[in-house]
């Protein structure tokens, strides 16, 4: 029987992020070879940016993505096509993309049971100075939980590891959620917007993996110019920006799906740990 390999692979600072941009002209006149670059990008890391030249009608090129990977995901300010302006121009309380203040390192819909499978933002300003974006791998996160706790990382897993909590929106869940071998990641860390409260018996491990995402060494800084479009599978791959000064014209736009579309059937989504969940730091997966 022939078997899918499966390439996703951990990152961290060093990751030569010019590997994940593949140039098109635009969403809607991609090539085939340009789609399955896309849809490859996506499963080696988690991630992919489309740098789009032609910008002549980014909205809709935004929009077209759901052509791949499904239906748009609610959002509490998302208009009426799902898409959510993130940028400082109104501040809405409780949402920090309505700020110019750091967003810490996140997955998105963490506040709800069923996360959205797949990110996207497209930049349409960029910040002249600040707002980079933040990428952290869930891969090199748990294995690195899984050596400095040996034995203990499951606890993570645990059905009621971490509430995470936002105006009306409320979800108790694991924070690295099964699936056989497979894991995925649902993450937030109290960062001003959200209430994250872990379960008594979690709360270390959960701080270490705080730390994790906090170090520089493990998160990759990028600038997305305009006309990016990042692509992520949000049980993989943990986001978050820095700030930017409050006269940055810096506009995003947010679109997420819930990873029902053609090309998802032939996806990545999570990672498989790359050290074992039950032994001590010397237990590699032989793989
Ligand atoms: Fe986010």
């Amino acid at each position: 029987m022939l078997v899918k390999q499966i390439v996703r692979r951990a990152f961290d600072a060093t990751l030569l992020v010019e590997s994940q941009i593949l140039e098109i002209s635009s969403v809607r006149g991609m090539s085939l070879a340009q789609q399955r670059g896309m849809l490859e990008r996506f499963d080696a890391h988690g991630f992919v940016i489309l740098r789009c030249l032609d910008l002549s009608d980014s909205y809709r090129d935004l929009l077209d993505l759901g052509r791949y990977f499904g239906n748009p995901a609610p959002h509490p300010r998302a208009d009426d096509q799902g898409i959510v302006g993130i940028n400082a121009f109104r501040y809405t309380a409780g949402f920090l993309g309505s700020t110019p203040a750091e967003h810490l390192m996140h997955t998105d819909g963490a506040f709800r049971d069923a996360p959205e499978k797949i990110i996207t933002l497209q930049c349409v300003t960029p910040a002249a100075t600040g707002g980079m974006t933040l990428l952290a791998s869930a891969q090199a996160a748990y294995d690195h939980v899984a050596r400095v706790f040996p034995g203990k990382v499951e606890v993570l897993s645990r059905a009621d590891a971490l509430t995470v909590t936002r105006t009306s929106q409320s979800s108790t869940q694991a924070v690295f959620t099964r699936c056989g071998e497979w894991r995925g990641i649902k993450f937030r860390m109290r960062d001003g917007a959200a209430e994250v409260t872990p379960h008594t018996d979690a709360q270390e491990a959960f701080e270490e993996l705080c730390r994790f995402f906090q170090a520089s060494e493990n998160r990759l800084q990028f600038r997305l110019e305009a006309g990016d479009i990042l692509i992520a599978d949000n049980t993989a791959v943990v986001h978050g920006r820095t700030s930017f000064p409050p006269h940055e014209p810096r506009n995003m736009r947010r679109l997420n799906f819930d990873a029902t579309g053609p090309a998802c059937a032939r996806l990545v989504f999570g990672f498989l740990p790359s050290v074992s969940s039950e032994a001590g730091p010397e237990a590699w997966l032989d793989r």
